[in-house]
């Protein structure tokens, strides 16, 4: 993206793991960034230890499934509301071994209105805005466990796995309403694969930080190719790479 220094970032989910380590790689490069979680206390300190790291950073508390206190959040942050870059990142897995008959209404309900509807009212919010004024970046965290060519559709995590499915559909849908980014917005979903967060617990492979590496290249990208073709947009990344859905 032209002129990341100075842009607005905002981070669903940027108070912890992924979300909080795709706000420190897009806040060293220059960009202002609003972290927003669920636990007002958290969001603070996780603002403050970027802040400590010379990033301007402001956490917010606010439950990504209330689409009216999402609006209301933007009206609150006044020309920060006007956002460079969304990235959805908040996001909670499933009970352990929710096979899907044995998932219950309240889980079901559970997940999908985070995972699914959070995605959806945080483009609500800041995606029109971009689209106006003709530039922007949104990135949703998917999973590969919500893709139908990789381990997506069997195996447990029923909520979770759908869930992430239906993320990356609306990511597809919203990229094709943005013709694909010739409106100047690039849309897309990626894959951090499995990280030592709170989420994906202490043994997982990678860190947060290398997670989150893709979805900083995404953010940060320009929409044109050097030989001058348009970026590709509306794709499923992993590794800064399309993977099939
Ligand atoms: N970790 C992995 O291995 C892995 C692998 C594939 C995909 N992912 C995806 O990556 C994303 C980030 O995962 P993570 O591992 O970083 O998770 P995490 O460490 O558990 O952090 C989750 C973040 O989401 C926020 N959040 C949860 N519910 C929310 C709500 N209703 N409203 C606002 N914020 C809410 C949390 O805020 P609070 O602190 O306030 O609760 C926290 O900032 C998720 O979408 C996840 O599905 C993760």
């Amino acid at each position: 993206m032209v002129g990341i220094e100075g842009s607005t970032a905002i981070i669903t989910g940027g108070t912890r793991g992924i979300g909080l380590a795709a706000a420190g790689g897009l806040g060293a490069l220059g960009a202002t960034v609003v972290l927003i979680g669920q636990d007002a206390s958290r969001a603070a300190a996780a603002a403050a230890s970027l802040q400590e790291q010379g990033i301007d950073a402001i956490g917010a508390a606010c439950d990504v499934t209330d689409y009216d206190s999402l609006a209301a959040l933007a009206s609150e942050l006044g020309p920060l509301g006007e956002a460079d870059i969304l990235i959805a990142s908040a996001g909670v897995m499933s009970e352990r071994m929710s096979k899907t008959l044995r998932t219950t209404a309240a889980e079901w309900q559970r997940v999908m209105s985070i995972n699914v509807d959070g995605v959806f009212n945080a483009m609500s919010v800041f995606g029109p805005g971009m689209v106006e004024r003709r530039v922007g970046r949104i990135i949703a965290v998917s999973a590969c466990l919500g893709r139908f060519t990789g381990p997506g559709t069997s195996g447990g995590l029923a909520p979770y796995r759908v869930s992430k499915a239906a993320v990356n559909a609306l990511v597809k849908n919203l990229a094709a309403e943005m013709q694909f980014g010739k409106r100047g917005v690039l849309v897309d979903a990626m894959c951090p694969n499995h990280c030592r967060t709170d989420m994906g617990g202490p043994d997982a492979p990678r860190s947060a930080e290398e997670g989150a590496d893709t979805i900083v290249w995404l953010a940060t990208r320009d929409s044109l190719l050097p030989d001058g073709s348009p970026a590709p947009s509306g794709f499923l990344w992993e590794d800064r790479e399309v993977i099939p859905w």
